[in-house]
């Protein structure tokens, strides 16, 4: 019992923090749910209005988002395979 407390302990918080957005949402409903057919698009056309859907637009998430509001797409700075910080790109621009 207290091994999986610690194991739970330890693998909870990397989950929540260090897993790829891709990864997390995978097993909260499929590929599918960004992906139609579960194949990747061309341009992610599909793919960002997925997140639009489900989280709203740039404007109604506020904040850093709603600065770029009509500017950036999500996955500008969403890389969502890859353990990835959105707040790591802000320099390229600023
Ligand atoms: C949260 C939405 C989301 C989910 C869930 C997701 N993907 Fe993706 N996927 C993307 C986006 C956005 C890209 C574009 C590249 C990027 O941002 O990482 C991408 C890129 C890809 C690519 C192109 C190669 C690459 O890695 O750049 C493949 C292949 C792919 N996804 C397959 C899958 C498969 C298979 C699953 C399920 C196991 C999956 N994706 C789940 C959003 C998602
Ligand atoms: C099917 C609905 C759905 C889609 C599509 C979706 N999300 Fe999510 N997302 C959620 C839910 C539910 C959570 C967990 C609760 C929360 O934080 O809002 C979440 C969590 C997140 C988080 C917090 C970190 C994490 O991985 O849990 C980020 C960042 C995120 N989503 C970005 C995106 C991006 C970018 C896209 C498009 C590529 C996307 N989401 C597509 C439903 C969705
Ligand atoms: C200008 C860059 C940028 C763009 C564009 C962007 N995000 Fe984010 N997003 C961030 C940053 C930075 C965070 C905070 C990450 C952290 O500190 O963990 C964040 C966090 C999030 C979170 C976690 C919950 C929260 O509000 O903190 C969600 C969900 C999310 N973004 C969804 C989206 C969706 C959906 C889009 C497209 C409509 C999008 N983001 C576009 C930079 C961006
Ligand atoms: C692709 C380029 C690009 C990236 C990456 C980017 N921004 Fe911006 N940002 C802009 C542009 C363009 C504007 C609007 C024009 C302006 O006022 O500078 C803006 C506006 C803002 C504003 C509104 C205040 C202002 O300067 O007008 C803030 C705050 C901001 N960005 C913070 C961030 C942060 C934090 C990140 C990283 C999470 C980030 N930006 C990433 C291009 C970018």
């Amino acid at each position: 019992m207290k091994k999986l407390i610690a194991l739970l302990a330890f693998c909870l918080p990397m989950s929540l923090l260090a897993a790829p957005i891709a990864d997390t949402h995978t097993e909260m409903a499929g590929c599918e749910s960004c992906h139609e057919g579960g194949t990747p698009s061309s341009d992610l056309a599909h793919e960002n209005q997925t997140c639009i859907d489900c989280h709203g637009d740039l404007n109604a998430l506020g904040g850093v988002h709603a600065d770029h509001a009509g500017m950036m797409e999500c996955t500008d700075c969403h890389i969502t395979h890859e353990e990835h910080d959105a707040n790591s790109g802000c320099e390229s621009c600023h």
